[in-house]
């Protein structure tokens, strides 16, 4: 069976695909430094705990491991963070990516699945957002992800490397039997401080920003639930395997919901109220985003099935009282 070397494996969404891949089947290897992710996601296969940064030991895994694919999650992730402190993601995001390239080079590996985001778009002109939009990231976060592309754009055309860039919009929701979900240290996303509020561990819920241009002030995302994305990743893997072009694709469901709507759904699913705050904006939030997918389900068949925001609230909710 096919091998497939997964970094970050041990992260939220790394971490559900190594799940997908195993109950497939495929053969996993894993690399993670579990600097935020954690040995309790990991369902299936081999894990080195390692540093993207160790560029020799990175290799010793691919020359032992031999996978015919690699999927590439491992980086940071949080936008204010990378306002804050933009080297750090220069470094973990581009620097790392480019070691891992150059040991793939080395070991003879070409082909490659990058984790990139909606980030890359910046405040889109069109909505929902195709590909073919120009990439103007307004935060270093989204700088680094642009960059990581361009670099895999130039590589593709000298014919190292084949890749397909997944550009995620708003990832959302746990496995739905509960065995694996959000696992970040630092809990910024909307619905799950949403949650943490439900909960009574945030004494209220921030809305950065009201005076946004929508329809009620605040910011629009296309929420995607996390194992339709997982999905996304075995078609991109075997697609590029069949001799696919190289390409980005944008995964997200074409719909998008406002902070307060995202609010009265976990209000409703939970059963709980909670104090809601309104705030200032939060540097480098775009007002509106969601993904034109047009492009994904023509080229990879992509057909997600869990385009619900109830169920990634749901599925995110049982993990979160569970744990
Ligand atoms: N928000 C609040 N209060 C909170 C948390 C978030 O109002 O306590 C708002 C944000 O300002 C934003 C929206 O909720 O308008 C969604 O914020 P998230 O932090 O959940 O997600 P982002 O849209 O900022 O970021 C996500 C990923 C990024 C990716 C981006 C691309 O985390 O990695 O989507 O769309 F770059």
């Amino acid at each position: 069976m096919l091998k497939v070397l997964v970094t970050g494996g041990a992260g939220y969404i790394g971490s559900h695909v190594v799940k997908l891949l195993g109950e497939r089947g495929y053969q996993v290897g894993i690399i993670d430094n579990l600097s935020s992710g954690s040995l309790k996601q990991v369902l299936y296969g081999k894990l080195w705990v390692l540093d993207l940064k160790e560029r020799e030991k990175v290799l010793s895994v691919l020359k032992e491991f031999k996978p015919e694919v690699l999927l590439h999650f491992a980086g940071s992730i949080v936008v204010e963070e990378s306002v804050k402190d933009p080297l750090k993601y220069y470094e973990n995001n581009v620097g790392n990516t480019i070691e891992l390239l150059c040991a793939m080079k080395e070991a003879k590996i070409n082909n490659f699945i990058f984790s990139s985001s909606a980030a890359v778009y910046g405040i889109p002109e069109i909505i929902p957002v195709p590909e073919t939009a120009e990439l103007r990231p307004i935060n270093p976060y989204g700088q680094t992800k642009a960059m990581i592309e361009k670099i895999l754009e130039d590589l593709a055309q000298a014919g190292e490397i084949n890749y397909i860039s997944l550009r995620y919009f708003n990832v959302a929701g746990a496995d739905r039997e509960g065995k694996i979900g959000p696992n970040y240290r630092q809990v910024t996303h909307l619905i799950l401080r949403a949650l943490k509020a439900a909960k009574g561990e945030l004494p209220f819920l921030e809305i950065y920003g009201t005076d946004y241009p929508t329809s009620d002030g605040t910011c629009i995302r296309d929420y995607i639930y996390v194992m339709d994305l997982a999905e996304a990743h075995l078609l991109a893997m075997e697609y590029l395997l069949d001799g696919g072009k190289s390409m980005a694709l944008n995964c997200g469901y074409g719909r998008g919901f406002s902070v307060r709507e995202v609010i009265e759904e976990v209000k409703r699913v939970t059963k709980r109220d909670f104090k809601v705050v309104e705030g200032r904006r939060r540097p480098g939030d775009p007002p509106i985003l969601i993904a034109d997918n047009t492009k994904i389900k023509e080229i990879l068949n992509w057909r997600p099935t869990y385009d619900s925001l109830e169920y990634m609230i749901k599925t995110a909710w049982e993990w979160e009282i569970k744990n």
